[in-house]
């Protein structure tokens, strides 16, 4: 008798839309983040043209790819799952220490604006829940890793969390250009990855 098989997840994604979605992700990070770092002058500006591009490619570019492999199912792309949003996290605590740095450089004040108050909270959110899926939900050796509640907390808070780092970014951008092309360049794609990866 053939052996029972278990239902796929329903959002697992095919093989080529996988593949897609990741390249566009690259190209996303490195055309769109460095796009965005270079605005409004047009030029790199240090230390704060890190801040745009870093956060790109980690809070949209690592995180989205691995929410993306988390969906494939499975041992193996659940530790990658884990590589990609780590590296997700060590960019995004780069970009803020960029941005960090650059309010230190010209002594403005920090965390007075919309855009920071939602960044930092999705960072510090993202932080922590890399901290749980690392120690409570590790394949290996997560402490309580079939916990459901636990494990539906940390799926729904991190799509969450990417929602609105993704609108963080945008906000982002649009304080530094209001120039449409730019505004549609950048945000385009965050609408196209939102339903294949955060749904
Ligand atoms: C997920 C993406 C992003 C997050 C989480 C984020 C987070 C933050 C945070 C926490 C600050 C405050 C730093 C401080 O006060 O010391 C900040 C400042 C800033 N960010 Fe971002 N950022 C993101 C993306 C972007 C992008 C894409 C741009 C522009 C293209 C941008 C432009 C700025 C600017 C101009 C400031 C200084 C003004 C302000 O504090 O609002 N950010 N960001």
């Amino acid at each position: 008798m053939p052996a029972p098989q278990r239902a796929a997840p329903a959002t697992k994604p095919s093989a080529t839309t996988y593949v897609s979605i990741v390249g566009f992700y690259v190209l996303y990070a490195l055309g769109g983040g460095y796009m965005v770092a270079t605005q409004p002058s047009g030029g790199w500006q240090q230390p704060f043209s890190w801040h745009p591009l870093l956060m790109t490619i980690g809070m949209v570019a690592f995180m989205g790819i691995g929410a993306m492999t988390k969906k494939l199912g499975g041992y193996d792309n659940t530790k990658l799952h884990a590589i990609f949003s780590w590296s997700g996290i060590f960019c995004t605590l780069g970009g803020l220490y960029a941005i960090y740095t650059n309010k230190e450089q010209m002594g403005r004040p920090h965390l007075t604006s919309w855009h920071s108050w939602i960044g930092i909270a999705a960072a510090v959110n993202a932080l922590c829940l890399g901290l749980v899926g690392s120690i409570v939900l590790h394949p290996d050796f997560g402490v309580d890793k079939t916990n459901k509640t636990i494990r539906f907390a940390h799926k729904t808070g991190a799509r969450l969390v990417l929602a609105l780092a993704w609108g963080a970014a945008f906000v982002g951008l649009y304080k530094m250009t209001q120039e449409p092309t730019m505004l549609i360049l950048y945000g385009a794609p965050l609408v196209i990855f939102a339903p294949f990866t955060l749904i």
